[in-house]
């Protein structure tokens, strides 16, 4: 999907499980959801089989120098697809969430939409930086939408 063969998106797989619990029970990214509770390995377990076996939903996951460093998540919607994301803690900072918006955008067609809470300014910056415009706010959460 790019030519910079240290940056890549790749399908997610069974084998990257463990990852991405990790990744989302962790402080920051739950913070940024909407559901803040853990999630059980049980609950994600079964989440990741369903994700796998879902025509509806994709998981894409970056690698930086081939090690795994971030996820986007792509379910399609009525009009369209929401984009949810996040990268591992060490991975943050590094300007590697606008390069992993911008490469996911370049894979999909037809509007597409994002819902941020209103702290989370780096995730509002990356977002803007990609094309995201905002559309309303509704309770502390920003919604955007990019064509
Ligand atoms: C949100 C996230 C993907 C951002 O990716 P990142 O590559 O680490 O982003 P950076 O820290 O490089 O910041 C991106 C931009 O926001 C700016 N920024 C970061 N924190 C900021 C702050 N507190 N105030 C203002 N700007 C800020 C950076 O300066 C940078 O600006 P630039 O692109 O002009 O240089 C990543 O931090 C993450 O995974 N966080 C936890 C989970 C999460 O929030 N997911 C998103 C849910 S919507």
């Amino acid at each position: 999907m790019t030519t910079d063969t240290s940056r890549q998106l790749r399908p997610m797989r069974a084998a990257d499980a463990e990852l991405l619990l990790a990744w989302r029970n962790d402080p920051a990214a739950r913070a940024a959801s909407h559901s803040q509770a853990p999630v059980s390995p049980a609950t994600h377990g079964a989440w990741v089989a369903a994700t796998l076996a879902s025509a509806e939903r994709r998981v894409l996951i970056a690698e930086l120098d081939g090690l795994a460093v971030g996820m986007a998540r792509l379910d399609r919607e009525a009009a369209g697809q929401q984009l949810s994301w996040y990268l591992s803690a060490a991975a943050r900072g590094k300007g590697l969430g606008r390069w992993m918006l911008a490469e996911v955008l370049l894979s999909v067609s037809g509007p597409v939409r994002a819902e941020i809470k209103s702290g989370n300014l780096a995730s509002v910056r990356i977002a803007e930086a990609v094309g995201f415009r905002l559309q309303r706010a509704a309770q502390g959460v920003l919604h955007f939408q990019v064509e």
